[in-house]
């Protein structure tokens, strides 16, 4: 007869192809401290409910401590033979306490107790990439607090535009980290739901309290149909859908930082700690912290496709299939916090050159549209302004001048409503002060919005 905790029924052992195959536990072993606290939680209750006794329940309880002090020190040999975390803690607790460990398996299955495993390591990891996302984001308004001055060319299409203010820049980034917080906060709703007492997929007839299980493990509620509860992964897709939001966000970060960090650019100058040399050209300073975030978005993105993937088409309730969640779900955690923990260092370490900044904007037009602008304060319409300022850049592009560049008798040629405070009107730093729409790049919208931003995260 088989071994196995559930060989009861087999007269064969298992291949050990189909061993190696079926084991999860090189993966899912992270698991174990959830695994332990869940079995103390199932125990606890069984105990108030009569299910088992005050003494075979503080033996199981204390024996589940013993078990997580012996993987903490890595004093627990792990065999494919034992497939998962689940079977490996529930053989060893038998080395501890005896036959009284088989009584720990009563009223629940294999598949309610990796759900809600899994419920309780995401949710501390969403609680802890929250907190990091905050670090960052803090990286990012202090960058942005800096640089409430500094001038730099705003983009579209790649091609020069209008000119914003660099704290502005960083800013757009902090509210796509504010949605990406935002959105974990609100995934923890759905997460944040004991599986426990659903069983194999039908619920139990022993008399359990999941409303207690659920307080002892601090959720905020249980969930409501066993069927659901053991084949549902929504969370997983859900969490991985939002992390490679998040990732998307910062791959679009890491290419303007890599692009900034050219000599054709040469915006910023990322320091030698989080930079590489080349092992054959001795001049060079690549950007690998900003090319290993773009490329790491990769993964997490494939990821998502991994995770919805395996769920689709899946029928009720559980399969095995779903024990493939946990490598992607692990890696995109894993993949999240390491990124967002080398920017939170890198962003400190990044020199503004302002000049360079500021000399981009000369050149290029970036005030067309204030040209125009200026024409409509004076009556014209704004569609017939364009293509009169269109005309002026068409003609100054012709004698290789800037707007500002025109003489004032060129600049008339255009409009005889030009006055001599159109030099004024389209300088630098007018164009930038003036635009105090609600949320555009105007000085005094910038200050304050870096204001509001460092309230929001208590800075
Ligand atoms: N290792 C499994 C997984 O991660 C645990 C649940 C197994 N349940 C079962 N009936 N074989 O999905």
């Amino acid at each position: 007869m088989s071994k196995k905790l559930w060989g009861g029924r087999f007269v064969e052992s298992t291949d050990k192809l189909m061993e190696a195959f079926n084991a999860s536990i090189d993966v899912d072993k992270r698991l174990y401290e959830s695994d332990i606290k869940g079995s103390q939680a199932h125990l606890e209750m069984m105990e108030k409910q009569g299910i088992i006794s005050s003494e075979d329940a503080e033996i199981l309880v204390q024996g589940l401590d013993t078990v997580k002090t012996r993987i903490d020190n890595n004093e627990m040999a792990f065999t494919d033979a034992l497939e998962d975390i689940h079977m490996h803690v529930e053989e060893n607790l038998g080395d501890v306490c005896g036959a009284v460990a088989k009584k720990l398996h009563t009223g629940r299955s294999r598949n309610d107790q990796v759900a809600l495993d899994v419920r309780i390591y995401l949710r501390e990891e969403t609680l802890n990439l929250i907190r990091m996302l905050k670090d960052f984001q803090a990286a990012l308004v202090t960058l942005a607090d800096a640089n409430k001055k500094t001038v730099m060319p705003g983009y579209t299409h790649m091609q020069r535009a209008q000119p914003v203010l660099f704290a502005h820049h960083m800013l757009a980034y902090y509210q796509m980290f504010k949605r990406d917080m935002e959105r974990l906060e609100d995934s923890m709703t759905r997460l944040d739901v004991m599986p426990l007492g659903s069983a194999a997929l039908a619920g139990t007839g022993f008399p359990i309290d999941r409303e207690y299980t659920c307080q002892v493990l601090g959720f905020s509620r249980v969930s409501e149909n066993s069927m659901d509860a053991v084949s549902d992964r929504d969370f997983i897709m859900e969490f991985i859908s939002h992390a490679s939001i998040c990732m998307i966000h910062l791959s679009r970060l890491s290419e303007e930082l890599i692009l900034w960090s050219t000599s054709e650019f040469a915006f910023i100058t990322i320091s030698d700690a989080f930079t590489t040399g080349s092992s054959i050209m001795p001049q060079k300073k690549n950007p690998d912290a900003c090319e290993l975030v773009r490329g790491k978005t990769g993964r997490v993105v494939g990821n998502l496709m991994a995770i919805l993937t395996v769920m689709k088409s899946l029928p009720m309730a559980y399969n095995k299939d779903m024990q493939e969640d946990k490598e992607p779900l692990f890696d995109t955690v894993d993949t999240l916090k390491i990124c967002l923990d080398v920017y939170t260092r890198m962003f400190s370490h990044i020199d503004i050159h302002k000049d360079r900044m500021r000399a981009a904007c000369m050149t290029g037009f970036l005030n067309a549209t204030d040209f125009a602008d200026y024409l409509v304060n004076k009556g014209v319409a704004f569609r017939t302004a364009h293509g009169i300022a269109g005309k002026a850049v068409n003609f100054a592009l012709d004698q290789g001048k800037e707007l500002d560049g025109l003489s004032f008798e060129e600049m008339r040629s255009f409009s005889d409503l030009i006055e001599k405070d159109v030099y004024d009107f389209i300088s630098l730093e007018a164009m930038v002060a003036r635009r105090n729409s609600y949320g555009g790049t105007g000085f005094d919208n910038v200050a304050a919005a870096v204001d509001v931003a460092k309230k929001e995260l208590g800075l």
